[in-house]
């Protein structure tokens, strides 16, 4: 059976140039550099800046994934940007992003779904590509956590970073089994029920100002490693795949703790794990398409991989995709 996949073409990403490192946060809040890698594994963040905006950060990302790919605008029909720390209410930051690329045709908008916003995402233009509504799309995950967080508060300041990452998917024309090219499966899953572990506490229309980020970082934890290994092999299930078969874990990259246990409950080992969390922290949505950009442009990543891309974040959201590049 002939069926169009949503085939991975090219990656890009962007870290804004500022370096801020554990020990300088230690001289403005009461942690320490040793607390900070035990617990999470980070050693350092970039943070955006003055002036720099989530879709600055995004079109510098799309730009490199559509080098990458050898492709232009003309090419892409779709545009998603997949953040919770938008430029402004609104319009989307995927329309700014589309404008400042060039687009004039097509549509562009965002998807909210904060740490797991870049699978929710690429969940989105998979099923636009394989309806055949968009040729190609530019999934992006872009943040500047930086503008939201409590930098008093030494239990969530420490933990994020900004950043942006992008994959740009194409229709193919595939086999519909699965060692075809492309997205395989994606699997999304929320729960409202737990907005109160983490949350940000302002917004338009309840308190009509951004607000900060707050958390209850040991419950969110709990919560993490059980849906992420539970939603990830559900992911490769529905592909037709198991454990065994993925090439490389990209996770969401909150804590290396999680990152560690839910590989382990999914049963794949450490060394088939990409990790950047020890050099751009808790970047949420971008998260994943940086690490993966990473590991695309060093070589781990080769043609025929498969892919397992697993985040959760606040709602509580989660989600996984299976992918082979
Ligand atoms: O993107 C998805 C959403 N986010 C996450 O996935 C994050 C999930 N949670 C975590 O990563 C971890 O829970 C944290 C890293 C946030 C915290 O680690 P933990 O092992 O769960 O520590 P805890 O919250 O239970 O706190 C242990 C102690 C507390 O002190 P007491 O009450 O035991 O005296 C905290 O006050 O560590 C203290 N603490 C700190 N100490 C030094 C909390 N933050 C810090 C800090 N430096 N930055």
């Amino acid at each position: 059976m002939s069926v169009i996949r949503a085939v991975p073409a090219g990656t890009g990403s962007y870290l804004p140039e500022r370096i801020l490192t554990n020990e300088e946060l230690s001289e403005t809040v009461d942690t320490t550099h040793d607390w900070i890698v035990e617990r999470t594994g980070i050693h350092q963040r970039h943070i955006a800046a003055e002036g720099e905006t989530t879709s600055d950060l995004a079109v510098h990302a799309a730009s490199r994934a559509l080098e990458m790919a050898g492709i232009t605008v003309d090419d892409i029909d779709l545009i998603i940007v997949a953040t919770a720390t938008p430029d402004q209410t609104f319009p989307s930051t995927a329309s700014r992003v589309q404008h400042r690329l060039g687009m004039a045709h097509g549509f562009a908008f965002d998807v909210q779904a904060v740490c797991s916003g870049f699978v929710y995402a690429t969940s989105v233009a998979t099923q636009f590509i394989e309806t055949g509504k968009a040729r190609a799309a530019i999934v992006i995950g872009a943040e500047t956590f930086s503008r939201i967080l409590d930098w008093t508060d030494r239990g969530t300041c420490v933990l994020f970073g900004d950043g942006s990452g992008a994959l740009v998917l194409r229709g193919e024309k595939s086999a519909g089994t699965p060692q075809d090219r492309g997205v395989l499966s994606t699997e999304l899953r929320s729960d409202g029920a737990h907005n109160q572990l983490l949350y940000v506490d302002g917004g338009p229309s309840s308190t009509q100002s951004v607000g900060h980020l707050r958390m209850e970082g040991n419950q969110v934890f709990r919560h993490a490693v059980r849906n992420l290994a539970e939603i990830g092999e559900v992911a490769l299930n529905s592909a037709g795949l198991a454990a065994n078969d993925v090439r490389w874990i990209i996770p969401h990259q909150a804590n290396y703790r999680i990152i560690a246990s839910t590989a382990k409950k999914i049963g794949v080992p450490m060394e088939q794990v990409i990790i950047s969390v020890d050099r751009h922290a808790n970047t949420s949505a971008a998260s994943i398409p940086l690490a993966m950009d990473e590991a695309v442009r060093d070589g781990r990543i080769a043609r025929n991989d498969l892919l397992l891309l697993e985040a959760m974040g606040g709602g509580f959201t989660w989600g996984a995709a299976a992918m082979r590049w």
